[in-house]
């Protein structure tokens, strides 16, 4: 089956270009680089781009995280399997997602890094599915927000495929 696509490679560049303006602006006196933390795997290719659109300079982490049942229990339990090279010490961290849904895995992220001892911590996701939210957690750049669809491609993945469509797609209709 082949996505159909709900936002454009060329609309996906330009959303991404601006996301780069504002996120430079924000830290050109920064007195030391930010740290931008891609959570792996679906944010790979919107860090790519990102940081070719950001005209200051960056630092660039991952982290791996997995979520059990997000979507059924309210606690959200988030794993951590991949963990950071880079300390968080007195750093301004910048979290680099391509999808906000529930917002608990961010919740458990924005925790994470304020304990370990962030000096800031913002938030920069692709696409944000508002309306689905259970935690109220801060997302400070948003490309695009979206309804309660079920998006593939530009790293996101459905049962890992598609994640390299150079489009978000949509494989399905509205699933409640
Ligand atoms: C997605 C996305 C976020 C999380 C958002 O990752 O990248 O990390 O889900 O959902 P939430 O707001 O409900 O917590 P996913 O679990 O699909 O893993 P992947 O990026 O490795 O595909």
């Amino acid at each position: 089956m082949r996505p159909s696509e709900l936002i454009s490679e060329n609309a996906i560049a330009e959303r991404v270009a601006a996301l780069g303006a504002a996120l430079s602006a924000e830290y050109r006196d920064a007195a030391r680089p930010p740290l931008l933390v891609c959570v792996l795997k679906g944010g790979f290719v919107f860090l790519a781009d990102l940081v070719r659109a950001i005209d200051v300079e960056v630092e660039v982490d991952f982290i791996g995280v997995s979520s059990y049942g997000a979507a059924t229990s309210s606690s959200g339990e988030v794993r951590v399997t991949k963990d950071l090279e880079h300390a968080m010490e007195g750093r301004d961290v910048v979290i680099v997602e391509d999808i906000v849904d529930t917002g608990l895995t961010l919740a458990f992220l924005v925790d994470s890094f304020r304990r370990r001892g962030a000096r800031s911590v913002r938030v920069v996701a692709l696409l944000d599915k508002r309306g689905r939210r259970r935690v109220d957690v801060p997302v400070d750049f948003v490309g695009f927000e979206i309804g309660n669809r079920f998006v593939v491609g530009y790293g996101l993945d459905a049962d890992e495929r598609y994640r390299h469509l150079p489009y978000v797609g949509v494989l399905e209709e509205d699933h409640g």
